[in-house]
């Protein structure tokens, strides 16, 4: 039992309750401001944002659509200054009916898919903050300023680089991509650079049906392309959409892409040696001898959890030499899946998440060597029968070979920076325990998991690099009054209820913040923060909810200021822009724009203290 009424540092505040108020609401004695929305210029030339004026030329200088991944990077030299940061934000996808009046999904303009592609990928601005609030805002036309689109260049760099998965008409040698896409978590590094994961890349690439090979036919569809025309009818203005024109296009997205923000001139890569499947977050961490391991989900349900090993040693210090050896750290390694074995009697597992008789869903696991990358590209696969180069391009299907555990939608995962335990946020998992499904195991107890949970893993002697560890649920999600919940053991009536964990990210006291994707419990979605440690472990507080339609995404917390990305206000079926379903970020017949919000103390006083 928790003595003394004060919650965890960092966590002090009156949590909000659950609501379906169409905007975003922080607690009493908070404050915020809209960051940046979509639309807004960032780039020399580029225009005020004009709904009823769009264009593409326009739409590559403006700030890109649905705002996921954030990162806030310190700006050298500025800083001390101006208070000035280098944001840096993920543009997973459009929504075009909530973007263009009286759209016709059927018959799409030019203009319109062009709008859309430079809507996609990602973004870098710097930020100013105000002196005595928490508010950022923009600084329009900075040098470091930057969008990457749907056409702009990538390298492709590690093992499957040049492979021949990856060679099309227009990259005969397999080593530049045009644009990113669906771009969703990411992470930021200790090296001063941004990682993104590419994540429903499947539903860009079209006539899926009428692909013969069978071997390429059964790649397709365990990666989830599949049908004819796409959502987007891209594949009618840009031939590499279309898979009977340009077979291997899809093979070159799924990755995660590293970001060099301090160099505008830099072409991004995307990281083979990472692998390739619905990427979400990418956060690393070091081993003790400085070498970079990053853990990283696959957002299906029954997919996966993986995690990458540096066999290299991030460089100290911000010389030239340095920069340039840590752009190639994630390049040589070892990738790895991981397998969780329950520690109590499979029969005790009944499906609905009532607690075993050892009172906890917890065991331990391993991780599966999938395979090996090496200086110049070379690479070994440990997968029998399979090449190194297809663990690389097919990894789902590698992961399955080796049996790793089918997880309920495995989304952001984060080692906290304090005790080194890793967080994974399993969003939910609708199939579990359906007919031909797998049902229910100790790791994900819930069949038809509507909720999610937060499964706490701890590396064997808490070394990164280890391929043994421990690990429990530290949240089952839902109701706390229903009894299939568990907050880390602390006393249900005292926590805030919560649905469907996505994002996740610590503060500097160490809590651990969830961010929601598709509450099942009525309300918006939100934002909770919640103690890892001491006896306030499981204290659950919100900290905010979304506007009407809107997942919270890319949360960030610093000492002073909460970021969050509004990501996909108003998105409600039926909605579109002459039928809002949300009025935000600006009121009552202003266009839905997805937009980040930063949120502060308004006595000035540090986040929850
Ligand atoms: Fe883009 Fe898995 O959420
Ligand atoms: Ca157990
Ligand atoms: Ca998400
Ligand atoms: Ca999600």
């Amino acid at each position: 039992k928790p003595k003394g009424k004060k919650a965890a540092r960092g966590l002090r505040f009156t949590p909000v309750a659950p609501n379906t108020a169409d905007k975003v609401t922080v607690p009493d004695g908070y404050r915020q401001n809209v960051v940046i929305r979509w639309g807004e210029p960032i780039l020399r030339g580029a225009p005020a944002f004009d709904a009823d004026k769009q264009s593409a030329k326009a739409q590559a200088g403006q700030f890109g659509y649905n705002n996921d991944f954030l990162s806030l990077l310190p700006l050298r030299g500025e800083s001390e200054e101006h208070g000035r940061q280098v944001l840096v934000a993920n543009h997973e996808y459009t929504d075009e009916v909530l973007m263009f009046k009286g759209y016709d999904a059927k018959n799409p303009t030019r203009e319109q898919v062009e709008i859309a592609w430079a809507a996609h990928g990602l973004s870098v601005v710097v930020v100013d903050g105000e002196r005595k609030t928490g508010a950022l805002r923009p600084v329009p036309r900075h040098r470091l300023n930057r969008r990457l689109t749907t056409t702009s260049k990538f390298h492709l760099t590690g093992p499957a680089a040049r492979s021949e998965f990856v060679r099309t008409k227009a990259d005969p040698r397999g080593t530049t991509v045009l644009g990113t896409l669906n771009n969703c978590s990411g992470g930021t590094t200790p090296w001063g650079t941004t990682l993104h994961g590419e994540e429903n890349f499947n539903q860009y690439f079209a006539h899926a049906d009428k692909v013969t090979d069978p071997t390429q036919a059964a790649r397709l569809k365990r990666y989830g392309v599949v049908g004819g025309e796409s959502e987007r009818k891209w594949e009618r203005f840009d031939d590499r959409f279309d898979l009977t024109k340009e077979p291997n296009e899809p093979h070159r997205f799924g990755w995660v892409v590293e970001l060099d923000p301090y160099d505008p001139d830099s072409t991004p890569r995307k990281r083979t040696a990472l692998g390739r499947f619905k990427h979400e977050g990418a956060q690393p961490r070091l081993t003790r001898d400085g070498r970079p391991v990053v853990y990283m989900g696959d957002d299906e349900r029954f997919d996966y959890v993986y995690k990458f090993v540096s066999s290299k040693r991030m460089a100290k210090g911000d010389s030239r030499w340095a920069r340039e050896h840590n752009l190639t750290l994630l390049d040589e390694g070892t990738l790895y899946v991981a397998k969780f074995t329950g520690d109590s009697p499979a029969a005790e597992i009944d499906g609905t998440g009532k607690l075993p008789a050892d009172g906890e869903f917890d065991g331990g696991g391993q991780w599966i060597p999938l395979a090996t990358a090496y200086a110049g590209g070379k690479a070994v696969s440990h997968v029998e029968g399979m090449t190194a180069d297809e663990v690389y391009v097919f990894t789902r299907l590698a992961g399955d070979k080796v049996g790793a555990t089918k997880m309920d939608r495995p989304e952001d995962i984060e080692p906290s920076p304090r005790t080194g335990k890793v967080y994974v946020a399993l969003t939910n998992n609708s199939d579990r325990g359906k007919p031909g499904k797998a049902g229910a195991d100790e790791a994900n107890p819930r069949n038809l998991n509507k909720h999610g949970q937060v499964l706490e893993l701890t590396e064997s002697r808490n070394r990164p690099e280890s391929t043994r560890f421990a690990w429990n649920l530290f949240l089952v999600a839902g109701d706390p009054n229903d009894p299939a919940t568990y907050f880390a053991g602390f006393p249900k009536d005292k926590v805030s209820p919560i649905s469907c964990p996505d994002n996740v990210a610590f503060d500097p006291h160490g809590n651990l913040w969830i961010s929601t994707d598709g509450n099942q419990l009525g309300s918006h979605d939100g934002l909770f923060g919640v103690a890892t440690k001491g006896e306030r472990r499981g204290e659950l507080k919100q900290f905010l909810t979304m506007p009407a339609g809107a997942e919270t995404c890319g949360p960030l917390v610093q000492e002073r200021r909460v970021l969050v990305a509004v990501q996909h206000p108003g998105e409600v079926d039926g909605a579109s822009v002459e039928k809002p379903a949300s009025a935000w970020p600006d009121g009552p017949g202003k266009i839905v724009r997805p937009a980040v919000v930063s949120v502060w103390r308004a006595n000035g006083d540090d986040i929850g203290v």
